[in-house]
């Protein structure tokens, strides 16, 4: 009686801990996200158009499966009669539905964005207070996969909100990649694992390879000011739980080198690849790049290993990454503007990257 009792209360406990839909993204979840390029700029034949190119560009063989909504898909308000979110009728004409439908026929998946506050960031409704209500609606129109933004969240705590919606939509029962992204303001590497899928590590990416982008009352973080925040996170990443450094700026006017260097660091850190760009009107460079089969393999690989900073000297990094079979790889970064000549002693490299030296272990939180 005793045994049964305890292994009821352990039932329990395994419940109310695993709130996220275990078995997800397995290896960093790939895509293509609106923001970056089109802002609340979308509408239902864009979308169609990035889903189109997404196969005909060779994207969809490479890996990449979700085709993300950011903000601004929905009306400024909420039905009201039922108080459900609506989508777009001028953007988005067909419906939500619908546009699962065709992202799905193609043999992607299908992503939307909403908010844990009041409002998104771009000032349509949040999902506060209504978290089980969204999640069945994101369930009836075949969602795969939610972002979940922080803005306007003023006296409310992140681990509970983000808990809440992620056991809504477990509840809502439709398996969603659930990705946090309250831009680590709470260090969700610390708490987040259970919860999601994914969590923001910083605050967002500007189309800059270096420094910040200044606007009036915030900035953005350049390509390299975000690597500087994830490569001490190494640890905390691991198979259905990533450190996310953002959407993609690729093919987004920077240069051949500096879009080929973001694309292997994300692909080092083992970082949730979401092209940021306009796929309808990519270049072969930009193709070649988002596409280049052996860097996605080191992304995506099996054991789930973000790779770490093994030495950073005069602007010259060099970045390992455990593989499957004992492998690794390895990636010399270059952040000046000068080209460098690299020497490097495999042999000592090697003694101190050991699986085993405490400068490399994964954290099981
Ligand atoms: C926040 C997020 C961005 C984007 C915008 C949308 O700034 O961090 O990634 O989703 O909101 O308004």
């Amino acid at each position: 009686m005793k045994f049964r009792l305890l292994s009821f209360l352990l039932l329990l406990c395994n419940f109310a801990s695993a709130q996220k839909f275990h078995g997800l993204a397995q290896t960093p979840p790939m895509g293509w996200s609106s923001w970056n390029t089109f802002g609340t700029r979308i509408n239902e034949e864009l979308i169609k158009g990035i889903a189109d190119y997404m196969v005909s560009s060779g994207m969809r063989d490479a890996g990449y499966q979700y085709i993300n909504l950011d903000d601004g898909w929905s009306t400024r308000k909420r039905d009201s009669v039922t108080g459900d979110l609506v989508a777009d009728p001028v953007k988005f004409p067909s419906g939500m539905k619908a546009l699962a439908d065709y992202v799905h026929s193609k043999g992607l998946k299908f992503g939307l964005y909403n908010c844990g506050g009041t409002m998104t960031c771009a000032k349509f409704p949040g999902s506060h207070g209504y978290e089980e209500q969204d999640a069945r609606l994101y369930a009836s129109w075949g969602v795969d996969y939610l972002k979940y933004d922080w803005c306007y969240s003023e006296g409310f705590d992140a681990q509970e909100s983000y808990k809440k919606m992620s056991q809504a939509l477990k509840d809502a029962g439709r398996p969603v990649v659930f990705s946090l992204c309250e831009w680590g303001t709470t260090k969700p590497w610390t708490w987040a694992k259970e919860v999601g899928h994914l969590w923001r590590i910083s605050g967002d990416i500007g189309n800059v390879f270096d420094g910040i982008k200044q606007y009036d009352t915030w900035h953005s973080n350049g390509v390299m000011r975000i690597v500087d925040i994830a490569a001490d996170l190494y640890p905390y990443a691991s198979p259905g739980a990533w450190n996310d450094p953002d959407m993609m700026e690729v093919g987004n006017g920077q240069t051949e080198a500096q879009d080929k260097t973001h694309f292997s660091i994300w692909c080092m850190m083992a970082a949730p690849l979401m092209a940021g760009n306009d796929l309808t009107k990519m270049s072969d460079t930009t193709i070649r790049i988002l596409t280049n089969k052996d860097a996605i393999a080191i992304d995506q690989d099996k054991m789930g290993w973000q790779g770490f900073r093994y030495s950073n000297v005069d602007s010259l990094q060099v970045w390992f990454k455990p593989l499957e079979n004992d492998e690794w790889a390895v990636c010399f970064v270059n952040r000046s503007n000068k080209t460098k000549s690299v020497s490097f002693d495999w042999k000592k490299g090697k003694c101190g990257i050991s699986r085993q030296s405490k400068s490399f272990e994964r954290r099981e939180n």
